[in-house]
């Protein structure tokens, strides 16, 4: 059972929060997820870890109400208690001084980009960070994006902050004022990844996605997370969650998100009668 210490709210939907989780909170890495789960029979969530004190011994997650395991999470509070965390998971982020790199983050990708964002500047880049957003109110962590990076661009679809326009604007715009961009790391909705790897191999420049696929076990045992990366079978879980957004099948993984939703529909609408 791991405690709830802190919640926040940042949009309607979108809340953070700050669990006690010691022995992950002094081995997470950027890049790293854990599984949490709401009630002794509850699903499976992999959520990517945002931050961690290990003084205080916790982890910070950012939760989207998306469907019936992350409304239940989103209904406790300050004093309540997760059933269980498990930590840390996933491959952690490759960090090393590659130059100049543009982290873009889409929504709640700005989440799991934070953490890569500080690493990458403590080796020693050039960190230009693109936030995007549908409006004002989902851009999330601002300050601290600001704190680590050299230059920020914030980009909203309805234009209510910052410019108006799409992530890949801002990767763009980036690319453009640099003499050279080294490496391009990509974080939000699927569409959002496969569009930012795009635009970068269009400057031949490498992008690295972190991919959110459903998942179950998240060891390798169920084969839920899995995937065709450069032709061969991969399990995001396990051989994850960052590849070459140049070797997904972007196809094959909207597919695969899809998959589960009207299962998950019909379990919220239930959950809501
Ligand atoms: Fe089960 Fe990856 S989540 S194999």
């Amino acid at each position: 059972m791991n405690k709830i210490v802190r919640k926040e709210q940042f949009s309607e939907k979108v809340f953070l929060f700050e669990i006690e989780a010691p022995l992950i909170a002094k081995s997470r890495k950027a890049g790293n997820f854990v599984i949490v789960r709401v009630g002794k029979k509850g699903e499976r969530m992999p959520l990517t870890i945002a931050g961690a004190d290990i003084e205080k011994g916790t982890i910070t997650l950012v939760v989207q109400m998306v469907g019936l395991s992350s409304k239940k999470l989103c209904a406790l509070n300050v004093g309540d208690y997760v059933t269980d965390v498990v930590g840390p998971l996933g491959n952690p982020t490759k960090i090393e001084n590659y130059g100049t790199v543009v982290c873009a983050g889409g929504g709640l990708g700005v989440a799991p980009m934070l953490p890569i964002i500080q690493a990458l500047k403590a080796a020693g880049n050039r960190v230009l960070s693109v936030m995007a957003g549908r409006s004002k109110d989902l851009i999330i962590l601002e300050d601290k994006v600001r704190e680590s990076s050299d230059e920020v661009i914030i980009m909203t679809d309805d234009g209510s902050y910052g410019e108006k326009g799409v992530v890949t604007v801002g990767i763009e715009k980036f690319i453009e004022q640099e003499p050279h961009v080294d490496k391009v790391f990509a974080i939000g909705p699927p569409i959002m990844m496969k569009f930012s790897n795009l635009t970068a191999q269009k400057h031949n420049i490498p992008c690295e996605v972190s991919l959110n696929t459903i998942m179950v076990d998240g060891t390798g045992m169920c084969g839920a997370c899995r995937l065709t990366i450069g032709g061969k079978t991969k399990f995001v879980c396990i051989d994850g969650p960052e590849f070459d957004g140049a070797l997904v099948d972007w196809d094959e993984m909207f597919k695969r998100m899809g998959t589960f939703k009207r299962e998950e529909q019909e379990e919220l609408a239930h959950y809501e009668e």
